[in-house]
Order: C-alpha cells, then structure tokens, then sequence
C-alpha cells in the first residue's frame, strides 16, 4: 500500500465546501440562467429579483459568487457597490438598512487642514444621514444618490417583523416608481415570495422571480470535476454517477461525499476515486450529519412495536420528486415494493405517510393540497439523501435497487 498523501488531504479539504455557501467562481458550478436572470436585473433600473427555492440548493452561493464579482469588476463599465444581510428574527427595517448601509461609503473630498492646498478623501458610511426609523422614502432619497449598487437581503423567510416586510415592498415600489439604480436581491424559501407579493400587489411588475430548483446532474458532475481537478484527482464513471444519484440535486451532499470519498483514495496514495471510496463515504457522511437530522430521523421512525416506519420513510426519500420535492402517495408505492419485496399497494402505507405529518414524528413530512390529491415534501430537503444512505447502510435497500 502505498504512502498516504498529505498535500492531497490537504487540498481537498479546501477544494469542497459541504458547510459553507460558496463564495469563489472557482469553484461554483452551473446555475448560468439563474445567474442571468439576477445580472439582467441588475442591469434594469427599476427591476428587483428574488431568489427563492428549498433549503440547502444554493441559493447564497450564487449571490455571494456575483456579489463579490461586482465589488471587484464594473459591469457596463460602471462600479457597483454591493451590501448585503442574512435576516434573523430580531431583524427590524430600520436595524436591516442600518447595518446595510453602514457597509457603503460616501467618498468626500476635503480640504486639508493648513497651507498644502491638498485635498483628502474620507470615507462616511451612508447610514450616517438615515434617521433612527427609516422610511421607504428615506432610502429612496439616499440610494438615489449612490450610483449603481446591489442590496442582497438573505434569510428573507427569517424575519418576523410584520411591517418589515410590508415596508420592504412599499420600498421596491418606490425605487421602482423612481428608477433609483438600485437591485434589491431578495432571497429566501419558497413561502417567502407569497408573503411578499401578498403585502403589494404592484411589486409584482417590479420583481423578476427567479426560482432555485435542485441542481441538475450536469450541474453536480461539475462540482465533483472542479473540485477533483483542484487537489489533481480524477474519478470512475460509477463512482461519480453514484454520488450524484444519492445526492438528489443537494449540492451539500455532492460536496460531502466527494471530498470524503477522494481523501479516503488519497489516504492510500492513490489519485483515482473508486466507488468503494465512496461506499466507505456513505458510513463517514452519515457520522458527520447534522445532529439535527439525525434526531429528526429518529423522531420520525420510532416505534415501540415491529413497523414499517422506517421503510416508508426511505421509499419516500426514493420516490419521484417534482421540482419543489414534493411527491403523491402513489410515487411511493414502487419504491416501496422495491424496498419490501413485494407489491404494496397506497392502503397498506397511507397512515404512516399521515403520521409523518404528524407533530409526534417531527413532523418529517409537509403535506398540502386536499384529501385523496395530497402532496408531501421532506420538512427538511437534507433528510432525504440521509434516509437512503441509512438505508443502504442497514441493508433496508440494495445498492442497485435505489433508483
Ligand atoms: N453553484 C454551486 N456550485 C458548487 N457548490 C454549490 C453551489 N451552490 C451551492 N453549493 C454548495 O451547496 C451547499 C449549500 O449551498 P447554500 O448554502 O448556498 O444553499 P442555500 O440555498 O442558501 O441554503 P439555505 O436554504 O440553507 O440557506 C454549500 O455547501 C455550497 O458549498
Ligand atoms: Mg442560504
């Protein structure tokens, strides 16, 4: 066997990045038409965006890449300045455009004190002129005087203050009605986009909506090629298809499994990754989830008695999801078999689809629609890669049969 190789290790602890949102071009991968639809509306005066889709796609990722290309290139050779916030339940309007705006600078020139005649610049930060209450007409009035600039708002579902939001859409409508060459990029969950377009009808016109789905398996091919090709590894075809197919469009997944995988081959020296790399980084992977998920997994599939629990809830993590995860009772129903045996038809199943839905077992799956049409979705999009490679690891599913 050979050496293991330490510089590798090393590289590939920088060249992956399951946590945190991304924030190099290097290595952020696909996304090109959301990223168009966000740049267009920079380029529009007047037009706002918002970003929204389930957790965990990459929603920061791609505002943090085109934020931090904008503060450092000009786009139709015009600077932007750029501020942005992460929203959390103590955030106000005026705290969030405080803290905004105290990351933006005025540029003065001023006369310096004796004879030089020379002038000197200092910065002031722009929330300096904001009254402690900040209007929409307050900000229409101060951005009006910036130049091009880019207000990323994250973690917009986060924010509790009623008003906050009803102020933020009176705020859209005034920077529209202006044309301040202002973009806000609003980014959020899904049920963020009601929340605001429910509060202004007329915000409507002035936000593109652009909607985050999954990422594809092109898209993933070339998050595990990026980050390989930065520590000088390579992969077999089977033991990229599978890291893709377990991580289900979640990016954090593809992240995850592959530096995992990749360090497991450089431990033994080698530069190629095989797919019993990756089926010993199934087992790692599951000890470095989220305490959270592993407990929400246990909630979910507890049972005194001999159960189906956990069988339904991985036939439901295999089932065929739309672009927003959500699946009917019957997508289950072949996965199901699959996992069982033999055939189960939606009967034999329905209840534990509605007792997941249930506070008893989390709930660890969201349910809408109206009875006989009901639509689920993991609570959490994470659980599900979670509960299939749980699965395999139990042996509750063959590698084979999982889709
Ligand atoms: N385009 C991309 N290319 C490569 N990796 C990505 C990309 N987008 C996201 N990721 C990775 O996926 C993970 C989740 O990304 P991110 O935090 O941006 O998602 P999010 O939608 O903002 O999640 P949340 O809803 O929890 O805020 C991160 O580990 C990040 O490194
Ligand atoms: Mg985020």
């Amino acid at each position: 066997m050979q050496e293991p190789d330490v510089a590798r290790i090393e590289a590939l602890s920088t060249a992956f990045s399951p946590s945190a949102p991304i924030d190099q071009r290097a290595l952020f991968a696909g996304r090109m038409s959301q990223l168009t639809d966000v740049i267009n509306a920079l380029g529009q005066k007047g037009q706002h965006a918002l970003l929204f889709g389930e957790r965990g796609v990459g929603k920061t990722s791609l505002a943090r890449v085109l934020a931090n290309r904008n503060s450092e290139l000009s786009m139709g050779g015009q600077r932007v300045l750029v501020a942005s916030i992460n929203c959390d339940a103590t955030t106000t309007f005026s705290s969030m455009w405080h803290r905004l705006l105290g990351d933006i600078n005025f540029a003065q020139q001023r006369q310096a004190i004796g004879f030089t005649g020379e002038s000197v610049r200092t910065a002031v930060p722009v929330n300096t002129v904001l009254p402690p209450d900040v209007t929409p007409d307050d900000l229409r009035r101060v951005l009006g005087q910036l130049g091009k600039t880019l207000i990323v708002i994250d973690e917009l579902d986060r924010l509790e203050d009623e008003k906050a939001s009803q102020l933020l859409a009176d705020t859209i409508k005034t920077l529209s009605d202006h044309a301040v060459d202002c973009t806000l990029l609003l980014v959020g969950v899904a049920d963020s986009v009601d929340m605001l377009i429910h509060e202004h009808q007329s915000v409507e016109r002035a936000l593109v909506q652009i909607r985050m789905p999954r990422m594809s398996p092109p898209e993933l091919f070339e998050i595990i090629n990026k980050g390989l090709a930065a520590a000088a590894m390579t992969i077999d075809d089977d033991a990229k298809g599978r890291i893709v197919q377990l991580s289900q469009g979640l990016p954090h997944y593809t992240h995850l499994l592959t530096q995992n995988a990749a360090q497991r081959a450089a431990t033994t020296g080698r530069v190629r990754v095989e797919l019993t790399d990756v089926r010993v980084a199934i087992d790692s992977a599951l000890g470095k989830a989220q305490q959270s998920i592993i407990s929400a997994y246990h909630e979910a599939t507890a049972s005194p008695r001999e159960n189906m629990y956990q069988q339904v809830l991985l036939a439901c993590a295999m089932a065929q999801a739309d672009a927003m995860g959500y699946f009917a009772a019957v997508d289950v129903r072949d996965p199901l078999s699959r996992v069982m045996g033999r055939r189960y038809e939606i009967p034999a199943f329905s209840q534990h689809l509605n007792a997941f839905c249930e506070d008893s077992r989390g709930p660890v799956l969201q349910r809408t629609g109206s009875s006989r049409r009901y639509r689920f979705r993991f609570e959490n999009p994470l659980m599900q890669p979670f509960v299939i490679m749980d699965g395999l690891k139990k042996g509750l599913i063959a590698e084979h049969l999982i889709g």
